[in-house]
């Protein structure tokens, strides 16, 4: 029997204005922008394999097979988009991340731009980069921002075509640092995809959504004047904002460990003694330093002599999802 595969990689991204609520949540419609830096040291490489004798999308996780949520999830995508391109054939999937999946860094981004991207080729899709992106947010939001490359910009959009990311900036435009402080986590965290749901029940959340064209704009223009005093004050404000929400939901969700508020009070105590570090918290304790790379080393160093901290992570930035190969066999 005749078989097609296709393999693609992508990179996992961190959020400077921060992507929290939607207005539409089966379409992952975003109630207010975002922009984020893609981490070159981490990735998920997968591969989508078109098989005429398979009954059922199969998934391999880091060599084990899934059966549970995470399979239904990646079904009820493949479906979607099998729907909305008109394409038959199940698939198998098989994907591996080279980063800790225990360090608690969100997957889910480079996890669905891999993944889109490969299928979008086994389907022979032929998308502008453009729609790609589009149709990586329907598996995860943040996936959107990790097909383009370096500095990445996904606008809100009120309907499907138009919400999707563009670059701002390039992977080379400005060479900035992301230590990732792992902190030891809460089993019990709760899911991005769940927290989205509950923004609205915050009554921060709607001050949060009028400012942010306002926050965008100071980190886009941080960004491309390779500012570092303005993109700190800015993502850490951003940060801080969306946990303000996350705390005032209901119920309440807390991400932020103790050991997280030590090193937020570190990075604060060293950038005033002119270390360029700058702090920003996703859905989990974990803490994303971004430095430069005159000062990323002195920030590892730091970091790994903060009790608590488990390991430190380190990126510079990176480029988009990427097709890696094609094969078929008889
Ligand atoms: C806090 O993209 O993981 O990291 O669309 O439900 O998969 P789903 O959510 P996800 O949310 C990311 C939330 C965040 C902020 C951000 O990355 O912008």
């Amino acid at each position: 029997m005749k078989t097609y595969s296709v393999t693609a990689k992508a990179h996992p991204n961190i959020a400077f204005i921060k992507y929290w609520g939607n207005q539409d949540s089966s379409l992952r419609l975003p109630s207010n922008g975002s922009i984020s830096m893609n981490l070159a040291n981490l990735s998920t490489t997968t591969t989508a394999t078109i098989n005429p004798d398979l009954r059922n999308d199969q998934l391999e996780l880091n060599g084990s097979t899934q059966t549970g949520p995470i399979l239904r999830r990646i079904q009820q995508y493949l479906d979607l988009i099998r729907k909305m391109y008109k394409r038959d054939g199940f698939l198998e999937i098989k994907s591996k991340n080279d980063f800790p999946i225990s360090a608690g860094i969100a997957s889910s981004a480079s996890a669905f731009a891999a993944l889109s991207t490969a299928v979008a080729n086994l389907y022979d899709l032929h998308l502008e980069q453009k729609e790609l992106s589009t149709i990586a947010r329907l598996g995860s939001g943040s996936a959107c921002r990790s097909i383009p490359s370096g500095y990445c910009e996904w606008k809100t959009g009120s309907r499907h075509e138009e919400s999707f990311a563009i670059s701002i900036a390039p992977e080379h435009h400005w060479h900035l640092w992301n230590c990732i402080a792992v902190v030891e986590s809460n089993p019990k965290e709760v899911s991005s995809t769940k927290g989205h749901n509950k923004a609205d029940s915050s009554p921060l959340q709607q001050a949060r959504i009028l400012d942010a064209p306002h926050r965008l704009d100071i980190c886009r223009n941080a960004i491309i004047k390779k500012d570092f005093g303005a993109l700190s004050e800015i993502i850490e404000l951003d940060s801080n904002i969306m946990h303000a929400v996350m705390m005032t939901s209901k119920p309440p969700i807390m991400y932020w460990q103790p050991t997280s508020l030590l090193i937020m009070q570190e990075v604060m105590k060293i950038r005033q003694k002119g270390v360029a570090a700058a702090y920003t918290l996703d859905a989990g304790s974990n803490v994303h330093v971004i430095s430069t790379e005159k000062n990323y080393k002195k920030v590892d160093e730091i970091l790994q002599g903060i009790p608590g901290v488990v390991e430190v992570l380190k990126s510079p930035t990176g480029s988009g999802a990427s097709l890696i190969q094609s094969t078929s066999t008889n």
